[in-house]
């Protein structure tokens, strides 16, 4: 027997007991008559004590104990005269009587404690060791506790679990496939799914009318903190059911995990169309932690005028739109921080060309960086649209319309996060609804899906679908969780001609939308009852309930922003006989 007891176990009421502890060496201090060991495993860290004068040779042993040694001890519980408010097991320590190593280490390369000394890169080399350390092993915790509350939720709610298939077929839709080559079949490829959705809606076709899967899906996109190559789903499926059926089911889920993850009661989660969110945040995916809506003063798409022209501010003149937020407050920054602000919106990554500020002042007078534009009487016309009070500050942008909301959205969070408003433990919770169905890609000159093409659009703009796609609203949804989208779904398409007057818009001939999607049509065709649904990104959710903004946290073994698992080396070159049986030419033969 390796162990009686982890080493988080033992309390108090144990002291007397003879116990086996096994674990690894975290830390070993030698005071002369006493030597002392931290012993660690995944349940906590048992203190080991050794005494000079009673065991001399045992002492001596526990001296020569390397970090991350691999040891079994036996001893009695004791009372801890220094007790440790910090560990769970800080009133006792185990006065050691044998101790046998069970494996030596090599020290190293970083400590494995709550905090680290080592970077990133090292960190994800070595990260079999990296998850030893507590924060690592919190957050492995915290994911395996979510995917079980999810799995009973779902299956308490008559969802079945049912595994799809990884190896599949290449589709043009979305984002980058990965693919696999087939040996068995010459130039021919699998692509590994990025996400289950054509065969969930089969398996509605099939009648198993509540799917739930916690599946992998793999994306060729460009990394961020937010994404991996793999990661995944909670994905799941639904028949017969409208989107208001969908939206409570899996508000349900959500209040289920915060309140079992998080102890937190969240209420009803509030809804917003696509058109208010871009109105009013600039982005759809806004983050309501905090307020701080957009007001428009000047918009040529909307007719507001608010402005008076001919005060020869060209900035402004020439703007389709003139928007702005009101940050409570801060109309004492001073002029070294409202730089900042301009730098912050004029990287390139926001790419905007300046920014107007206006301190409302506490004796109701109004200072802006366009004083020479604009008079007092001008500029409180413009804090009285915003609602400001004495003491705010006025933060304007100016140019043309979807630019200009994006980058005022990036200064919106900006603000937000410099006066303190997005703090990690308060949770909002943002169903976002009636996206467009469509939207334009300039440089293909193309309509793409805004979810993806097996969405149905809205019944009553049905009618607008091939004659105005751009007014076309889907019956789709997204669950924004702080600022992040932590779900997506829509309620589908579930009968041919639709679908293929769908693909028709997307530029697919009647030929390569029955090539690539034709099994998904000729289902359609045996009995399609109707079905939507949606699916989580799982990993942003743990992080999100972890407090963390990077999944990569939240994976055992992630990939690093470089796409590249540096622990095993992958990807990497295969040799050439598997080139030569996947029957593709070797990348130097062909460049030689
Ligand atoms: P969608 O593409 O919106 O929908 O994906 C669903 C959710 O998955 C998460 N997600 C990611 N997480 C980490 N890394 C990535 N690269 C990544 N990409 C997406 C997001 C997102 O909200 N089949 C549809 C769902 C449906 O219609 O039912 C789908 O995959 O949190």
């Amino acid at each position: 027997m390796y162990r009686t007891h982890t080493c988080g176990e033992l309390r108090i009421e144990h002291v007397g007991k003879i116990v086996l502890l096994s674990g690894w060496v975290q830390r070993t201090r030698d005071l002369g008559g006493m030597t002392f060991v931290d012993l660690r495993d995944r349940y906590g860290i048992t203190q080991l004590t050794f005494s000079m004068d009673e065991q001399p040779e045992l002492c001596r042993q526990a001296r020569g104990l390397g970090r991350e040694y691999v040891i079994q001890v036996e001893g009695v519980v004791s009372e801890r005269s220094n007790k440790n408010k910090q560990i769970s097991t800080g009133d006792i320590e185990i006065n050691v009587s044998k101790l046998s190593i069970l494996n030596a280490s090599q020290t190293p390369p970083f400590t494995i404690e709550e905090e680290s000394d080592g970077g990133d890169e090292l960190r994800m080399k070595y990260r079999y060791l990296d998850l030893r350390r507590p924060p690592l092993r919190e957050n492995m915790i915290l994911r395996h506790k979510t995917a079980l509350i999810t799995r009973n939720y779902l299956s308490a709610l008559g969802f079945m679990e049912i595994e799809t298939p990884f190896l599949i077929k290449s589709t043009p839709e979305g984002a980058r496939d990965f693919v696999v080559p087939s040996r068995m079949h010459p130039s021919e490829f699998y692509a590994l799914p990025q996400s289950p959705q054509t065969f969930k809606q089969l398996l509605m076709v099939s009648g198993y009318d509540r799917y739930f899967q916690i599946v992998r899906c793999f994306r060729d996109e460009d990394l961020r903190a937010d994404r991996q190559p793999e990661f995944t789903q909670i994905d799941c499926e639904m028949s017969f059911v409208t989107r208001e059926d969908v939206l409570n089911t899996f508000e349900g889920l959500a209040k289920h995990i915060l309140r079992e993850i998080k102890g937190i009661e969240i209420g009803q989660i509030p809804q917003m169309t696509y058109d208010d969110a871009m109105r009013y945040y600039g982005s759809d995916k806004p983050d309501i932690r905090f307020d701080m809506k957009f007001v428009t003063l000047q918009s040529t798409q909307e007719s507001i005028h608010l402005i008076r022209g001919g005060h020869g501010f060209k900035v402004f003149d020439e703007a389709e739109l003139i928007v702005g937020i009101c940050a409570q407050g801060a109309a004492d920054y001073t002029r070294k921080q409202l730089d900042e602000l301009t730098e912050f919106v004029k990287r390139p990554q926001i790419g905007a060309t300046g920014l107007i500020y206006v301190r409302c002042t506490a004796d109701g007078t109004f200072k802006s960086s366009v004083d020479k534009f604009f008079d007092t009487e001008e500029l409180g016309n413009w804090a009285q649209h915003f609602d400001a009070k004495p003491g705010d500050l006025l933060l304007i942008m100016a140019g043309k319309h979807e630019k200009t909301r994006k980058q005022l959205n990036e200064l919106r969070l900006e603000m937000g996060t410099r006066l303190g408003l997005r703090k990690k433990d308060d949770y909002r919770f943002l169903w976002v609804l009636d996206f467009p169905m469509f939207e334009f890609n300039e440089e293909d000159k193309r309509w793409y899906a805004m979810h993806h093409p097996f969405t149905s659009p809205k019944q009553t703009d049905i009618n607008a679908l091939c004659k105005n796609p751009e007014h076309v609203k889907a019956n789709a949804y997204d669950l924004v969780l702080n600022g992040t989208e932590i779900a997506g779904g829509s309620i589908r398409i579930h009968n041919k001609p639709l679908q293929e007057a769908v693909f028709n818009i997307l530029g697919f001939s009647p030929e390569e939308a029955s090539e690539k999607f034709g099994f998904l049509m000729t289902a359609f065709e045996y009995g399609a009852p109707p079905h939507g649904g949606i699916a989580f990104g799982f990993d942003r959710l743990c992080a999100l309930l972890g407090g963390s903004d990077s999944i990569r946290d939240f994976i055992a073994f992630p990939k690093n922003n470089a796409g590249r698992d540096t622990m095993i080396n992958s990807p990497s070159g295969i040799d050439k006989q598997q080139w030569n049986e996947l029957h593709i030419q070797h990348q130097k033969h062909i460049s030689s």
